[in-house]
């Protein structure tokens, strides 16, 4: 039977919350932590799968429904190649991965994007990076029952470690940038984890929608600021939510300029505005990363934020390369429930 290993990255976000689902653009970077993984096709339907950090095996038929277990991620994957044509049987599945789950750093897109591009290399199909993106992010919909949007399974897929996409979520046109040299790009976890499928990530997309409806617009992202907070009649949490979508694009396509101008010390102040928009109108945060934001900025950083789905997880800072490692020292003392998982 066939074997294939595969290597992703996981991803940070730098700018552009919220955005992937409202028409806007997100600015992500593909990390230095990945998830590999080993696939050997088995003759049956049974989809065994062993992962590091989870003590049990898990040993399941294609035919399961989701049953809220560590495993069903991979099993959607797997369920989703199926029904693509490129696998016809199960398989047996070794993970390893040093990507935090719960961190908001997309370990669950990692590993969909994994399984479905080892599934395209046994195929030898011509399925592009888009299209896988695309099918994992209906695992998640459709499989997962989480509304996300496309910023993770898209970087993940197509990205390069330590590369940063700008991507337009409407149309999934993107660029490439560089990264500033003089700077790094700080991964802290704040000690606090979270699911996407929680419940949380749903319901702000529910007022998303709810915004959108009210607003008679069809992206958020796309009104102007000064038109939502002029609007009357319209429930004020709604206008925060669609104030928090309308900011954070427009930050996404300064910092696209910044980052092209090697404009650090812009990107981030960008990166600052967006913590208190994710903080005060998309309340996202949590009172415990908000303090760990400040420190970051306090201790040296040109710019800090809440990454990824929200109301937990990890931080991002841009901090001077020659400083950085004195800077995680200091952070990390002053919040012992902190962790530093990446730097690049
Ligand atoms: C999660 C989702 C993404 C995106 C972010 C928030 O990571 O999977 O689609 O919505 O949250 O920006």
């Amino acid at each position: 039977m066939k074997s294939v290993t595969k290597i992703v990255s996981g991803r940070v976000n730098l700018l552009g919350e919220h955005t992937d689902y409202n028409g806007g653009m997100v600015m992500p970077a593909c990390l230095s932590v990945t998830l590999q993984l080993q696939m050997a096709l088995r003759s049956d339907k049974r989809v065994r799968i062993a992962a590091e950090g989870f003590v049990d095996c898990a040993d399941r038929s294609l035919a399961d429904e989701p049953q809220g277990h560590w495993s069903d991620v991979a099993l959607g994957a797997m369920r989703e190649a199926h029904s693509l044509g490129q696998i016809q049987g199960g398989a047996d599945l070794v993970i390893s991965s040093t990507i935090p789950a719960g961190a908001g750093l997309s370990s669950s897109a990692a590993l969909t994007v994994a399984i479905l591009k080892a599934a395209r290399d046994i195929a030898q199909s011509k399925m592009s990076d888009v299209d896988i993106a695309l099918a994992a992010q209906r695992v998640e919909h459709e499989y997962i029952g989480v509304p996300c949007g496309i910023m993770d399974q898209m970087v993940v897929s197509v990205g390069h470690p330590k590369q940063v996409i700008a991507l337009d979520t409407a149309s999934l046109e993107y660029s490439k940038i560089d990264l500033p040299i003089d700077h790094a790009i700080a991964v802290v976890h704040s000690g606090f984890s979270r699911k996407l499928s929680d419940g949380r990530y749903k319901a702000r997309k529910e007022e998303c929608d709810q915004a959108r409806a009210a607003f008679s617009a069809t992206k958020l992202c796309l009104l102007d600021p000064d038109y939502i907070r002029n609007s009357d009649g319209i429930e004020p949490i709604l206008k925060r939510r669609a104030m928090h979508c309308a900011t954070e694009h427009r930050r996404v396509l300064s910092g696209r300029n910044a980052l092209r101008c090697e404009d650090a010390l812009q990107f981030g102040e960008l990166m600052n505005e967006s913590h208190i928009s994710m903080r005060d109108d998309f309340q996202m945060s949590l009172p415990e990363i908000d303090a760990l934001v400040d420190s970051a900025c306090d201790l040296g950083a040109t710019g800090a934020r809440l990454t990824g789905g929200g109301f937990g997880g990890c931080i991002v800072s841009l901090v001077p390369r020659e400083r950085t490692a004195v800077w995680v020292e200091s952070l990390l003392a002053k919040h012992p429930r902190a962790s530093l998982i990446d730097v690049i």
